[in-house]
């Protein structure tokens, strides 16, 4: 069984977690803005998009594409600042058709926000945003900026793949 990893990344956390998969599994990664065509050729998907402005980045694309990606299974990481958590969930179910969301099994991995690194109007905002969040710890770290990417947190993805992988190995033996 032939799976790939897909990703959308801005500032480069959520490609780091689609190249710790790869090296766990094996498997190839393609970053969506340069190549999607192995959408329709592998029979599962692992696809990794980070959060901004409380949806998912790739989540025009993701729409246009619900029908590939519900065709097969689909591990679906998103990387944030919030941690697991209805916050997120809520942001997922009011960007996202809720077919895919049902179809998708969702891991929710945390990314880092460094502030010197982002362009001056997504400082602004975040500095207007962090101001105004009554949740304090959230709102300082979207001032200060935050770290919380954490290689170990794949394994749940990876054993889920291995899974995958394990149970079309077992249907082959039986249809064999
Ligand atoms: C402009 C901006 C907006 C963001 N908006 C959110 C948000 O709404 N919710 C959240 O949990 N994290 C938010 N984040 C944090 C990102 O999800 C986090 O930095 C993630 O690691 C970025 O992924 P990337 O490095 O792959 O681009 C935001 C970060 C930036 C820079």
């Amino acid at each position: 069984m032939s799976g790939a990893i897909f990703y959308d990344t801005q500032h480069g956390s959520t490609r780091d977690y689609a190249n710790w998969i790869a090296e766990a599994t094996g498997l190839p990664t393609y970053n969506i803005r340069e190549d999607d065509t192995a959408l329709t050729q592998c029979d599962f998907i692992i696809l990794g998009c980070p959060i901004y402005y409380y949806k998912p980045l790739a989540a025009s694309w993701m729409r246009r594409h619900t029908a590939a990606l519900c065709a097969k299974p689909l591990i679906f990481f998103t990387v944030s600042g919030a941690p697991p958590s209805d916050k997120l969930n809520g942001w997922l179910a009011a960007s996202l058709p809720p077919d895919l969301l049902i179809h998708a099994e969702h891991f929710a991995l945390q990314g880092r926000q460094v502030p010197k690194e982002l362009r001056w109007h997504d400082r602004l905002m975040l500095i207007i945003a962090g101001l105004a969040n009554r949740d304090r710890k959230a709102g300082r770290e979207e001032i200060e900026g935050f770290d919380y990417v954490d290689r170990q947190s794949i394994q749940p993805i990876v054993e889920k793949i291995n899974a995958l992988r394990a149970a079309d190995a077992t249907g082959k033996d039986k249809a064999g």
